[in-house]
């Protein structure tokens, strides 16, 4: 059965559903995204999601063809017309088709697009007994990181070299500290304290990660929003990342060396539950 995904204000089979080739998100990458999960049929973070989404916009002066209302609607409708149980709902916002020019066109509609990967098991990956591998590379982003564009090409060379070396992910490096994963924001844990990269322009404000973090504060856990360098990161109790399609994934393996015991710490097992607890009943 053929997915059913929407485009522009229609709900169609994934083999109808057509974009422009003057679409500035395939000439420019002017556009943005968001994904959210889905667990039990419901929305995980989507209001966090949403406002993002405005943000994201809103710094790249584009106008959303959609109110949020409307937006939770067409993700409501595709999770149910899909059947999802586990798995996710991908959005993008482009500035629409016009001929080809740097600047911004005018009058042009935005193109909308939405759907949905079904991933059962989602919260149940065997990766949380294991952990995960990460390599560090340099980050060669551009500034804005902080605005979910769809302009990906860095992070998936960063995930491909990871796989090469036989890591599953890659933590990126500026000025010596860790910004985040190519993927997902980046965490430690040193004799109790949970440290994570402050916000800024170098890093997106991840969604879960601001949850994760007030769960933390509010189990009495100790939170530091600070830079660290990869030699903490080598020199930490535990690891682990955070993001709409992990939740909150243990860390056990920087550059071949083991995080602490080389095992999932309990920091993170225990965020990992927390979260998965408290955005379960709060999903819509
Ligand atoms: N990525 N940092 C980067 C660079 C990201 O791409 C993401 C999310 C995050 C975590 O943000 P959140 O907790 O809001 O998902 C951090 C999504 C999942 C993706 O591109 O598939």
């Amino acid at each position: 059965m053929s997915r059913t995904v929407y485009v522009n204000g229609e709900y169609l089979p994934e083999e109808d559903a057509k974009i422009s080739v003057f679409d500035r998100g395939f000439l420019f990458a002017d556009g943005v995204y968001e994904v959210t999960s889905v667990l039990g049929g419901k929305l995980i973070d989507f209001a966090g999601h949403a406002t993002r989404l405005e943000r994201s916009l809103s710094e790249l002066e584009m106008a959303s063809p959609v109110t949020s209302d409307e937006l939770l609607e067409i993700h409501r409708q595709l999770v149910e017309r899909n059947g999802i149980e586990d798995g996710l709902v991908y959005l993008q916002i482009t500035r629409g088709a016009a001929d080809r020019d740097f600047a911004y066109p005018e009058g042009v509609a935005p193109s909308i697009v939405l759907f949905t990967q079904s991933k059962p098991g989602l919260a149940d990956s065997p990766k949380v007994q294991e952990g995960m591998k990460v390599i560090s590379i340099e980050d060669q982003r551009w500034g804005r990181r902080d605005i979910k564009t769809v302009q990906l090409l860095y992070p998936s060379m960063g995930k491909m070299a990871a796989k090469k070396a036989g890591a599953d992910d890659a933590w990126m490096i500026e000025d010596g500290f860790i910004t985040e994963g190519t993927s997902n924001n980046a965490y430690i844990v040193k004799g109790g304290t949970i440290i994570t990269r402050h916000l800024g322009n170098e890093i997106l404000h991840g969604i879960t990660r601001a949850a994760v973090l007030r769960f933390a504060r509010e189990s009495q856990m100790q939170v530091e929003e600070r830079a660290f360098t990869l030699d903490e990161a080598k020199d930490a109790d535990e690891a682990f990342i955070t993001s709409a399609s992990t939740f909150v994934m243990p860390v056990v393996d920087i550059d071949g060396a083991p995080v602490g015991s080389g095992r999932p710490g309990p920091v993170a097992l225990r965020l990992r539950e927390i979260y998965l607890e408290e955005s379960r009943q709060a999903a819509v």
